[in-house]
C-alpha cells in the first residue's frame, strides 16, 4: 500500500500498543467457546461448518441439497432449502414456549417505554403482513421503511420478510431526495414512515420530507404513517394510512410461508465511490445463517439471562443485522432506544443500562469518543455493574478509546470485541471470540472461524506482516449477492481490483503476533461517525447549487467523528453565496449527516497537469500538514493560498 493511504497517526498508536487482555477466568468458565475447537472446525471444511451452524441454528422448512454454488463472483448458499425468515425470528421461540420472554424493552427518548414480548410482536408482525397485502404487496415487491427507532420499524421488516416482499430501509436522517432516490431505484411500492419521532428533546418531521419524496416516486402505491411525533401532517386520501387503523382492522393470523434460501431478503443502499449509492443486495438463508451465528458467538449469547444492547439505528446495516435478525433469531432480550446519548442528560445511555440491567452493549468507537469527551463523571453516576461484554462496530477504535472503554465502561472486567464488517459483507467478519482470544487495544484481532481475510500489497500478493489491502478470500454465507440493478458495478467496485478476491476498500496491517489492524478506508468514501459517505457523493450535491462551479471533497482525520468532511469549493463567476447555505444544501441534498465540517470557497483548486484534483494534497492542507512535493501541480500557489485560508478559518475558531 502507498504510505500515503495509511493515517499516520493510526500507526504511531499501534506500533506502541503492547498491552494484551487475554479472556479471564471468570469469562472462560461460562463461554461459548473456550480454545479453539470452533477454529479448527472451520479450518478443516468451511462450506462444511457453514452447513453445521445452518442446520444447528436456523429452522429450515425443506432442508438444502447443496450448501454452496460458488461461481465468481456470485454465491449462492443452501440450495434447494427453504425457510421463513421471521419464523426464525418470531415463531419458532413463541413454539417454544419462550412467548412471554421479553424481545423489546424499547425507551423513547422522551421516557416513555413499552415492553414487547415474542408473542406479542409476533402478533403484531402477522397483522402488519397482512396489511401490507391487503396494499397490494405480493412476493418479490419491495417495500421502503422510513421511521424512526421505533418497535414498528423492525415489525415493518418482518412483515415484509414474513410474506417474501423485500424491504429497503432508509435511515430517518436521509433527505426527501435522497429517499426519493432510494425507492425509485428499488421501484417500491409500499412506503412505511411515521409522522415524526424524537430526537435531542423535539419532534423531527418525517411524513413532510416523505410527501416531497412522495412527487416523484410514481412507484408508490400506498403509505402507512405510524404515530408517533404528534406532528401534524397532511393524509392524501385513497394513498395514506394510518398505522393503527390498518392494525386494527387486519386478519390476525398470517402463515409464515416457505422461502427460497435465495430469495431476496432486503435492499440496503450504501455509499460507494460515485455519486450513485449502492443497493446492496442480501438473501435469506445465508444471511440469516451468518447473523445468527456471529450474534451468538461474538457476544458469547446467553438469552435466557443477557439484555443485549446495540445502539445503531436499523437505517444502518448494524440495525438490520445486530438489532432485528441476529438478536431476534436467537431469542435475545434486548433493548431498543429512540433517541440521542445526550437527552436530557449526557448519562442518558448509562442511566439505561443501570434501569434494564444491560449486560451486553454494542456501539460505535465516535460514541466512545464523545463519551470520553463529556467526562468518566457521566458512567460514574450509575451502577454498570450488569454489563459483562463491550462490544464496538463502524470504524477503527484508536487503544486509547479502548482503553477508556474498558475501564469507565466496562469496569475493566469486560473483554472488548472489536468487530469488523460492512453492509455488503451482511455480518461480523473480523473480531475477537471473548473467551478464547487475547485482545489487543484497537485491533479486530482474527478472522472469525469460517471466514478467510488477507492482507495484500499493491499487485495483490499475501503480505504476511505489515500494511496492505484487505481482502475476502472465500465466499460467506452473508455476503450480498450483487447490487440491484447493475451487476456490472457488483463486478467492477469489489471483484476487479485484486484477481479473485473481494476487496473491501479498506486498509489494513498484520502485525508480528498475526492480528489484524483496520486502518480506514483507501478509496474515494469517508468514514464520518461511523457512516460511509462518499466524496464523490458531497461533491456532487455542491455542484447542484446554482453558485457552485467546482468542488472537492475529502476525509480529515476528526478526533471525535473518525473523519470530518472538508470541501474545497469554487463559485460561478465568483457568486456571492454563504458558507451556510452551501452546508444546508448539502443537507437537504443528502442529509444532515453528509453536511461539510467545513467549506472552504477557493478561487482555484490544486490539479495535476492533467488536470487531476490532488485530493492527498487537500487532505493535508484540511489536516494543517506541512506539504511535501507540490511540484506535480499546474500551479503551485494555489495551494499557498489555501493554505492560508486554512489558517485563518483555524484563527476564527
Ligand atoms: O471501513 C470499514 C469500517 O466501516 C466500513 C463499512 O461501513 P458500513 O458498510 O457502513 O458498515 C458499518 C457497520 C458494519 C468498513 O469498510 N468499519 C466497520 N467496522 C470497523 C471498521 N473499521 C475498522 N474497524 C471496525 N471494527
Amino acid at each position: 500500500m502507498a504510505a500515503d493511504d495509511m493515517p499516520s497517526d493510526t500507526i504511531d498508536d499501534l506500533l506502541a500498543e503492547d498491552r494484551r487482555f487475554p479472556p479471564s477466568e471468570e469469562i472462560k468458565a461460562d463461554t461459548l467457546v473456550a480454545g479453539t475447537f470452533l477454529y479448527d472446525e472451520a479450518a478443516a471444511d468451511d462450506e462444511g461448518f457453514w452447513a453445521r451452524q445452518a442446520a444447528d441454528l436456523v429452522s429450515w422448512d425443506e432442508p438444502w441439497h447443496t450448501i454452496l454454488d460458488w461461481q465468481l463472483p456470485y454465491s449462492k448458499w443452501f440450495l434447494g432449502g427453504t425457510l421463513n425468515v421471521a419464523y426464525n425470528c418470531l415463531d419458532r421461540h413463541v413454539e417454544a414456549g419462550l412467548g412471554d420472554r421479553v424481545a423489546l424493552h424499547w425507551e423513547g427518548e422522551p421516557g416513555d417505554t413499552r415492553t414487547i414480548t415474542y408473542a406479542q410482536l409476533l402478533d403484531e408482525v402477522q397483522r402488519f403482513a397482512n396489511v401490507l397485502r391487503s396494499l397490494g404487496v405480493e412476493r418479490g415487491d419491495r417495500v421502503n421503511i422510513y421511521l424512526p427507532m421505533i418497535p414498528e420499524a423492525a415489525v415493518a421488516m418482518l412483515a415484509c420478510a414474513r410474506i417474501g416482499a423485500a424491504h429497503s430501509v432508509v435511515f430517518g436522517g436521509f433527505s426527501s431526495q435522497a429517499l426519493a432516490d432510494r425507492i425509485n431505484d428499488a421501484e417500491a411500492k409500499v412506503l412505511v414512515t411515521a409522522d415524526g419521532g424524537h430526537r435531542r428533546g423535539e419532534v423531527f418531521p418525517l411524513k413532510p420530507a416523505a410527501d416531497e419524496a412522495l412527487e416523484s416516486t410514481p412507484s408508490i402505491e400506498h403509505v402507512v404513517v405510524v404515530k408517533r411525533g404528534g406532528n401534524d401532517v397532511t393524509m392524501v386520501e385513497g394513498r395514506d394510512h394510518w398505522y393503527h387503523e390498518l392494525m386494527a382492522a387486519a386478519d390476525p393470523v398470517c402463515p409464515a410461508e416457505p422461502m427460497d434460501a435465495e430469495q431476496l431478503l432486503f435492499l440496503l443502499y450504501t455509499s460507494g465511490t460515485t455519486g450513485k449509492p449502492k443497493g446492496i443486495m442480501h438473501t435469506s438463508g445465508g444471511y440469516l445463517t451468518h447473523v445468527t451465528y456471529t450474534h451468538k458467538y461474538v457476544f458469547d449469547l446467553h438469552p435466557e439471562t443477557d439484555v443485549y444492547w446495540c445502539t445503531a439505528d436499523v437505517g444502518w446495516v448494524t440495525g438490520h443485522s445486530y438489532i432485528v435478525y441476529g438478536p431476534l433469531s436467537n431469542g435475545a432480550t434486548q433493548v431498543m432506544y429512540e433517541g440521542v446519548p445526550n437527552f436530557p442528560g449526557n448519562d442518558r445511555f448509562w442511566e439505561i443500562v443501570e434501569k434494564y440491567g444491560v449486560t451486553i452493549l454494542y456501539t460505535a468507537p465516535t460514541a466512545i469518543r464523545t463519551f470520553m469527551k463529556w467526562g468518566a463523571e457521566e458512567p460514574a453516576k450509575h451502577d454498570l455493574s450488569s454489563l459483562r461484554l463491550l462490544g464496538s462496530v463502524g470504524e477503527p477504535i484508536n487503544p486509547e478509546a479502548w482503553m477508556w472503554y474498558h475501564e469507565h465502561i466496562g469496569g475493566g472486567r469486560c473483554p472488548i470485541v472489536d468487530t469488523w464488517w460492512q453492509t455488503e459483507t451482511g455480518g461480523i467478519m473480523i473480531s475477537p471470540l471473548p473467551g478464547a482470544t487475547t485482545t489487543k487495544p484497537g485491533s479486530a484481532t482474527f478472522p472469525l472461524p469460517g471466514v478467510s481475510a488477507e492482507v495484500v500489497d499493491d499487485a495483490g500478493q499475501r503480505v504476511e506482516r505489515g500494511g496492505g489491502y484487505l481482502t475476502l478470500t472465500r465466499p460467506w454465507p452473508g455476503m450480498l449477492r450483487g447490487i440491484w440493478g447493475d451487476p456490472e458495478r457488483y463486478r467492477d467496485t469489489y471483484w476487479s481490483r485484486f484477481e479473485g478476491r473481494y476487496f473491501a476498500g479498506d486498509g489494513a496491517k498484520l502485525d508480528d503476533d498475526g492480528y489484524l489492524w483496520l486502518l480506514g478506508r483507501v478509496d474515494d468514501v469517508m468514514n464520518v461517525s461511523g457512516h460511509r459517505i462518499s466524496t464523490t457523493e458531497v461533491e456532487s450535491a455542491l455542484v447542484s447549487h446554482p453558485a457552485v462551479a467546482e468542488a472537492a471533497v475529502v476525509g480529515a482525520t476528526d478526533a471525535t467523528t473518525g473523519q470530518a468532511i472538508i470541501a474545497y469549493v469554487i463559485t460561478r463567476g465568483g457568486a456571492d453565496v454563504g458558507v451556510e447555505e452551501l452546508r444546508a444544501h448539502v443537507a437537504a441534498e443528502i442529509g444532515a449527516i453528509a453536511k461539510p465540517k467545513t467549506i472552504y470557497l477557493t478561487p482555484d483548486l490544486p490539479k495535476t497537469r492533467s488536470g487531476k484534483i490532488m485530493r492527498r494534497l487537500l487532505r493535508d492542507v484540511a489536516e494543517g500538514r506541512n506539504l511535501g512535493d507540490t511540484t506535480t501541480l499546474a500551479d503551485a500557489s494555489v495551494v499557498d493560498e489555501l493554505q492560508r485560508r486554512a489558517v485563518d478559518a483555524a484563527g476564527d475558531d
